[in-house]
């Protein structure tokens, strides 16, 4: 198993993706932004690291016959998600790689995870392959040297249990723009928009402020050619969390 994966399945994470994050209320302005926009022009999307499914009312918000299925890699996750949702499709998968066909999903999302796992960079080729024409996928990012820290897997208080410990990354900004141009087939789009934002209090405390950067990238013709690059990065937009 990963090392990333197992703090997920702790009673307080599971308590917590049970009855939050599952409205536009208690969605980030940075998903809102490309959801929006993006959702009605596709349908179907993949939710990597679904948790129990709670993004699925947002989704459906923007795009009522869209084809929704959710990924995780816990177990008692996807359980909470069929039971919420019996009518859709959650997977458990392992975490390495997905077991989807190559662009067979019209869109992939995920949300609050590649900043908390390892293989960020090979896993986020992996959803791009998977994807047919959209990847949407947040971030930490900061002007200096990419770093590592760490993040205990603790809702409504600090628990420093070594049991509930994920990395936390904070890439440099040259490093995430190179990682995001170099997927293959070569994007034909990328789009970033987001903020300046303080980490979770359940990260270590010499994190200084990053920012949260979401990133729809569109999926090219293979073209060896520049993406087209927008980078939007805005004061923190009123009421917004995360
Ligand atoms: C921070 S939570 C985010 C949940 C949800 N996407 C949200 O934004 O509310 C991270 C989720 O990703 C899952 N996860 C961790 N590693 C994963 C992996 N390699 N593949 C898929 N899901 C993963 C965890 O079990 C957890 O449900």
């Amino acid at each position: 198993m990963l090392r990333t994966n197992r703090p997920w399945g702790n009673p307080s994470s599971l308590s917590f993706f049970k009855e939050h994050r599952n409205s536009v209320e208690e969605a980030y302005p940075s998903e809102l932004h490309f959801l929006e926009k993006v959702v009605p022009q596709v349908q179907s999307v993949l939710d990597v690291g679904c948790a129990a499914g709670g993004l699925y009312p947002v989704f459906k918000k923007y795009n009522p016959r869209l084809h929704y299925e959710g990924a995780d890699v816990i177990p008692e996750m996807i359980e909470n998600a069929r039971k919420k949702f019996p009518r859709l499709s959650f997977h458990l998968v392992g975490g390495a790689a997905l077991p989807f066909e190559d662009n067979s999903r019209e869109m992939v999302f995920s949300s609050g995870l590649f900043h908390l796992i390892d293989h960020y960079e090979a896993y986020l080729q992996d959803l791009y392959r998977v994807a047919r024409r959209f990847l949407l996928v947040d971030f930490r990012v900061h002007s200096e040297a990419t770093r590592c820290s760490e993040m205990w897997v603790a809702f409504g208080g600090v628990e420093r249990k070594e049991e509930l410990k994920v990395p936390y990354y904070v890439l440099n900004m040259g490093d995430y723009l190179r990682m995001l141009t170099r997927l293959k087939p070569s994007p034909g789009k990328i789009d970033i928009y987001g903020y300046p934002g303080k980490v979770s209090a359940n990260t270590k405390e010499n994190i200084p402020d990053v920012l949260f950067l979401f990133a729809n990238i569109e999926k090219g013709a293979g073209r060896t050619a520049w993406p087209e690059i927008s980078l939007h990065i805005t004061p923190k937009p009123q009421g917004g969390v995360g």
